[in-house]
Formats: structure tokens, C-alpha cells, sequence
């Protein structure tokens, strides 16, 4: 594996590769062993373009347990503000050698331009691009899946038959985007719910059922999974947005939709959240609830990404 750009052209067979590596990752640290030599004497700079709390830290986590040495960059405070270009920061990253790049950036297609431009010769993993893609997002909810529906027997299995509900602003949700390729290719059956002006252009072209009524989505679907996302009120235009209290009461999971579950339905949400508006406390702290094992499951699989691409064991699962 060289890069991971997106989930869009990851197959089936390297999503469960990725997943079954992240297995025995978690299961490494639970032998207490914290960390791993895999990545000793590599270099991990993350290099953030936007703010980031989950995808920073459980990086930085999960190159530390492989024993490689990190470096954060965030693009508030360096020479980024005075106007420094991604080709000259990504040159200045080369000359420390850096051997692995997480980028995080609001232009959609910022990580592929750094994996083919030639500036610089780390392996690069998409820590969410813009709109576009947010793949290790989308492995670490597959793997809270896998883990919470199949509990034992997760290993080398896919998520045939399962069905997924991904609610709310999907327009400008590159998690949503990740998981609908992810989990086509993984075998589950997804619906998006959203007001008709958080649809994106296109989504109807999308392998994805789509819903206007949360009610009715949950009614059709028997969902094993509820999946909210986050409202983006920083990258919309006030048009596109109904009002806070029509939102929660047409597309929010309260407490009332919170009791309509399936017995064995779980309720997902990538934070952070904005609780009482696309998710009541109650449903962000009940049992159903998978918020911090996401969080948890992360630094697993994000040392799985990490030892896949820069290693050397496996240069050849995924451009
Ligand atoms: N889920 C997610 O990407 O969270 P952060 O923005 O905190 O990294």
C-alpha cells in the first residue's frame, strides 16, 4: 500500500485487509503490549489544515504505539499564514524526511495532489479532504460495525446484509461520502435522510437509497444502524438549512426515535457533535451508543493504515 486517498477505489479485499490488521493491532494493546517496533526509526508529520480534536490525536497515538517519531503541524501559527503554497511546504517536509504524510485539508482533492505531484516521497493518508473523502473514518466505523454486530466471529468478514442510515447534512459530509463507498463495497445496503437542500448534486446517481422523512427511513429500513452526522453550519449557506428546531424535530434522533430503535440497532455519530439538534444526550450516552468506542477503535485502525503503508510488508494493495 502506497497512499490512502479515498475509499472510493479501495476494494473489498483491502478494506478487510486494513480491518483484520486493525484486529490484531487492538488486540496487541490489550496484551498490554503499548507499543510496537514496526515503524522505529520512520518519521509521521501530520499536517492539519483545518482544526481536528479525533483524527489528530488518535494519528499521533497510533504512530507513537508503532514506536515511529511524529511531528504536528497545524497550518494556524507556521508559515502557511504568510502565504507559504502546499508545494513548498511539502518540499521543506521532504528535506526532514519525512516517510509518511497525514493531511487534513478544506480543498477536496488537497492529498491526492500531494500523493502524485512528484514534491515529496511519503506515503500520504487523507485525514479528510473538503467534501470529498474522510477514509480512515470510514474503516474505523466499519470496525465498530463489524465488532458490534458480529462480536466474536468480526475476522475476515464483511457487512453483507447489513443496513445502514447515514442522517443529516451529507451535502457537505465527506463521512458520508466514505462510508457509502466503504460500505457498497463491504456488502451492506445504505440510505441517506436529509432535507432535499443537504442532498448533494449527484446523490441520486449514487449506489444509496434516499430518504426525505427520518420516520419513514426508519420504518422502511429496520436499521442495524443509525449513523448522525454532524450539521456543518461553517461550511453552509444560511438558505440550506431549515431552522435549528424544525431540524431536530424532523431529522434529530431524540429521545422518541431513540425508543422506535430495533432491540439491537446501534447509534453511530464521527463527533464532534452537536448534541439536541442532529443527536439528544440521551442518545449520544446510551448503551446503543458506539461514540467513544469509534474513538477508541481509531487509534486501532489508524496503526493498521499507518503499517500497511509505510512499513514495506505490503507496497501493493492500493495506489
Ligand atoms: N470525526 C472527526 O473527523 O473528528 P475531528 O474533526 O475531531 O478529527
Amino acid at each position: 500500500m502506497r497512499h490512502l486517498l479515498d475509499t472510493r477505489t479501495l476494494s473489498r479485499d483491502e478494506a478487510i485487509l486494513i480491518l483484520d490488521t486493525a484486529e490484531e493491532m487492538d488486540a496487541a494493546q490489550q496484551r498490554e503490549v503499548k507499543k510496537l517496533p514496526a515503524l522505529r526509526g520512520k518519521t509521521v508529520v501530520n499536517l492539519f489544515y483545518e482544526d481536528s480534536t479525533r483524527t489528530r490525536i488518535s494519528f499521533e497515538a497510533a504512530a507513537k504505539r508503532l514506536s515511529a517519531d511524529v511531528i504536528n503541524f497545524s497550518a494556524k501559527g507556521s508559515s502557511v499564514s504568510k502565504g507559504e503554497s502546499l508545494k513548498d511546504t511539502a518540499q521543506t517536509l521532504q528535506a526532514i524526511g519525512a516517510d509518511g504524510v497525514v493531511i487534513r485539508h478544506p480543498a477536496s482533492g488537497a492529498p491526492e495532489r500531494l500523493a502524485r505531484s512528484g514534491w515529496i516521497d511519503a506515503g500520504v493518508l487523507n485525514a479528510g479532504d473538503g467534501t470529498h473523502e474522510h477514509p480512515t473514518q470510514a474503516l474505523l466505523d466499519a470496525f465498530t460495525m463489524r465488532r458490534r454486530l458480529f462480536a466474536d466471529s468480526s475476522r475476515g468478514r464483511d457487512l453483507d446484509g447489513v443496513s445502514v442510515v447515514i442522517v443529516g447534512d451529507v451535502a457537505h459530509s465527506r463521512v458520508a461520502r466514505s462510508n457509502l463507498w466503504l460500505l457498497n463495497a463491504l456488502g451492506a445496503h445504505v440510505s441517506f435522510v436529509a432535507p432535499e437542500t443537504l442532498l448533494p448534486y449527484g446523490a441520486r446517481d449514487w449506489p444509496v437509497t434516499l430518504h426525505h422523512s427520518l420516520d419513514a427511513a426508519l420504518r422502511d429500513e429496520q436499521p442495524d444502524v443509525v449513523m448522525l452526522l454532524r450539521i456543518q453550519t461553517e461550511r453552509m449557506h444560511a438558505a440550506f438549512f431549515p431552522n435549528e428546531r424544525e431540524y431536530a424535530r424532523n431529522w434529530g434522533l431524540d429521545d422518541a426515535r431513540l425508543g422506535r430503535l430495533g432491540e439491537r440497532t446501534i447509534v453511530m455519530h464521527p463527533g464532534p457533535m452537536n448534541r439536541g439538534l442532529e443527536i439528544s444526550s440521551r442518545a449520544a450516552d446510551s448503551e446503543r451508543s458506539t461514540v467513544l468506542e469509534q474513538v477508541a477503535n481509531g487509534v486501532s485502525v489508524r496503526m493498521a493504515a499507518l503499517y500497511l503503508l509505510l512499513s514495506g510488508s505490503e507496497r501493493s494493495t492500493h495506489e
